[in-house]
């Protein structure tokens, strides 16, 4: 059985990982900032007990110590995200736009910091992205830029850890229905449930995969619409997303 970090485990699709890792026997580390969340959690679990550990990933002596007796983890899954989107981008929201890449991508860079060193041969990074980095969308400007960094991160370090037996797998989930896209007014097409969302995160990473998408009659047609003229495809999307 493995031994299986998740940040973000207090709600969404983390929450739905935690569970599914539990499911399967695996000893699971939940990780958060909503402490009543997480011992809820623990509550709630009727197989193995369930470690909990609380801490702001944007805070590097908060993950230090959290983490601190942690010796050795065989997957690392680094789910947890916020998404803000950019109303009026002739009054650039420069903090909003600091916030999310901060959040999205410099605290991948903390966590991978502390916990890469607990990882050995076999063992596996799973970086949870979006499927925005796709196709550009309309005021995704924060949340896409971040996102795009991290897919950037993901193919990289993928290349240097595969020297250490490292693997590396990048999600690039469509719309998936948690409290994150339960703020959103917009229409949300082929939107998953998050139990479903985390079985197949959980398939791909026992399969080893690289590169996860879905659901694929989503992410296929992004994929297909990128293909287009830019001037097209950029046309398609203002029309449609408003
Ligand atoms: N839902 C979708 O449609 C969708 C689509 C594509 C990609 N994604 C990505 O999937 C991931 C999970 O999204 P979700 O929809 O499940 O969102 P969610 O329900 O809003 O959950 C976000 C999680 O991130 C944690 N988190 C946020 N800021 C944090 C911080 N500073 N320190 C520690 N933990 C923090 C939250 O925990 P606390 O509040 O306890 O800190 C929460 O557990 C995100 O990376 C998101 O970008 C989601």
């Amino acid at each position: 059985m493995s031994k299986v970090l998740i940040t973000g485990a207090t709600s969404g699709i983390g929450e739905a990982l935690v569970h599914q890792y539990l499911k399967q026997g695996h000893d699971v580390i939940a990780c958060g900032r909503n402490q009543e969340k997480l011992a809820q959690l623990s509550d709630d679990t009727d197989t193995k007990p369930l470690l909990t550990l609380s801490f702001d990933i944007t805070k590097t002596a908060d993950i230090e110590q959290a983490v601190s007796d942690i010796k050795q983890l065989d997957i690392i899954i680094l789910n947890a995200g916020d998404c803000e989107y950019i109303d009026d981008v002739t009054s650039f929201n420069n903090s909003l736009f600091q916030h999310i890449i901060n959040v999205n991508l410099i605290a991948i860079g903390h966590l991978l910091h502390f916990l890469l060193p607990k990882m050995t041969s076999g063992s596996q990074v799973v970086l949870v992205s979006s499927s925005v980095t796709i196709l550009p969308l309309p005021r995704a400007e924060a949340y896409g830029a971040s996102k795009a960094g991290l897919d950037y991160l993901a193919n990289s370090i993928r290349i240097d850890l595969s020297k250490h037996n490292i693997g590396v797998t990048l999600v690039h989930p469509g719309f998936v229905e948690t409290p994150l896209t339960d703020k959103n007014t917009f229409d949300m097409p082929f939107k998953i449930t998050s139990i479903d969302a985390a079985s197949r995160i959980y398939q791909g990473v026992k399969a080893k995969k690289s590169y996860l998408h879905f659901p694929k009659r989503f992410t296929y047609l992004l994929k297909l619409i990128a293909m287009l003229p830019a001037p097209l495809w950029q046309w398609l999307i203002a029309r449609s997303i408003r």
